[in-house]
């Protein structure tokens, strides 16, 4: 078990990483919610006949009683009913200031249990369990909480940080195949952006890092540390956090043109790979680090490659709540472990990628 710490300049908290590591909930409660008597577990219909009674009898052996509610498993559920359903389970069960959530689940868990807790009674604690490898190294840290509503993705929300992640690499074993997939575009994504060396990691893993715990809490850990270094500089995502969004300019609107039908971390490795491909036309990768790039991509399923056009793509990115102003902001790997962030018009965006 190992503990990173995760710098934001709104509040400084803990990510406890490692298997079986759920076990410290209770004293992290006692510690980081003094005079909790109350919490609400939020969790989903496929997590919680696996996870929730193990998380409940942490929070009653700390002397906390602990309420449900558990959704329909599925991002069609991330929406201000199951929000609003969660207030009110709070308030009808008497909560207050000093009560927390918890927050069990992938991400779309952990951005409505951060939602609720940001909002109800004008912010109260919340302890994120995430239990994808998406929200291990992405969703559950960093402090972006939100919901979905008709006219997009996560357009509602709050920053809102944690009082401590714990992340059990165990509850990682019952994921499915193409779940932990998905996750592997974030993780891929981090060593691209900031972390050769875990590049290097994954590619002596040749592939095969599922069935082995220490490396499993090691590559997390690793993940953990990469977006904190990031967020840390730039905690509301007016700068350099924006680095985090690469493969996402592209991936963003791949997902939307599918109807969200494409998972996400598939849409951002395809991002990706078109980003690899137009900076070697420009001549500012070489060949050989696309090459390495593509390679360990492959080893891990993922795509680097889709059908989109240019034109498809700028159209779609000037319409990304993202883009600020008339310029979109275009994240660049130009050397693995070195992004850079660079504001293309659409025109120039359209001849980088059509080159
Ligand atoms: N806040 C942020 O910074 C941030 C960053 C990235 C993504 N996100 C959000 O995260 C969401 C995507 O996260 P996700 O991929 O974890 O989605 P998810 O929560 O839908 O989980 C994916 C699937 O895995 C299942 N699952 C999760 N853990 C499991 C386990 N241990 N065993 C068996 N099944 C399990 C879920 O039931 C679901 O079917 C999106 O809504 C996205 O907007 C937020
Ligand atoms: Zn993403």
């Amino acid at each position: 078990m190992r503990t990173v710490s995760f710098p934001a300049a709104s509040k400084e908290y803990d990510v406890i990483i490692g298997n079986g590591a759920v076990s410290v909930l209770g004293t992290e409660t006692k510690k980081l919610c003094p005079g909790a008597l109350k919490a609400l577990i939020v969790s989903e219909t496929n997590v919680a006949p696996l996870y929730l009674d193990k998380v409940r009898g942490e929070l009653e052996k700390a002397g906390i009683e602990a309420f449900d509610y558990v959704f329909e498993a599925g991002e069609r559920s991330k929406g201000i009913e199951a929000v609003a359903a969660m207030w009110n389970k709070m308030a009808e069960a008497g909560f207050t200031r000093t009560d927390f959530v918890v927050g069990l689940g992938g991400g779309v868990t952990t951005d409505m249990a951060g939602f609720a807790a940001a909002t109800f009674l004008r912010g109260i604690n919340v302890i994120q369990i995430p239990t994808s490898l998406l929200a291990m190294v992405d969703a559950s840290i960093g402090g972006k909480t939100g919901i979905d509503i008709a006219k997009g993705k996560n357009q509602v929300g709050a920053f809102w940080q944690p009082s401590v992640v714990i992340e059990d690499i165990s509850f990682l074993k019952t994921l499915p195949d193409e779940v932990f997939t998905e996750g592997m575009g974030e993780v891929i994504k981090h060593a691209f952006i900031v972390d050769p060396v875990l590049l290097e990691k994954l590619e002596k893993a040749n592939g095969n890092i599922r069935d082995d715990e220490e490396l499993l809490e090691d590559i997390v850990s690793m993940n953990v540390a990469d977006k904190a270094s990031v967020v840390k500089e730039d905690e509301n995502d007016n700068g350099r956090r924006q680095i985090l969004n690469y493969g996402h300019t592209i991936g963003h609107v791949i997902e939307r043109d599918s109807g969200y039908t494409k998972p996400h971390g598939i849409c951002v490795a395809k991002g990706m790979g078109i980003m690899i491909d137009a900076c070697v036309r420009a001549g500012s990768l070489e060949a050989g680090e696309a090459e390495r790039m593509k390679a360990v991509m492959k080893l891990y399923n993922l795509p680097a490659s889709d059908e989109i056009t240019p034109e498809e793509i700028v159209s779609g990115a000037m319409n990304d709540k993202k883009k600020r102003g008339n310029n979109i902001s275009v994240i660049l790997v130009n050397k693995i472990g070195k992004a850079e962030i660079r504001k293309m018009t659409p025109e120039e965006f359209m001849r980088f990628l059509s080159k």
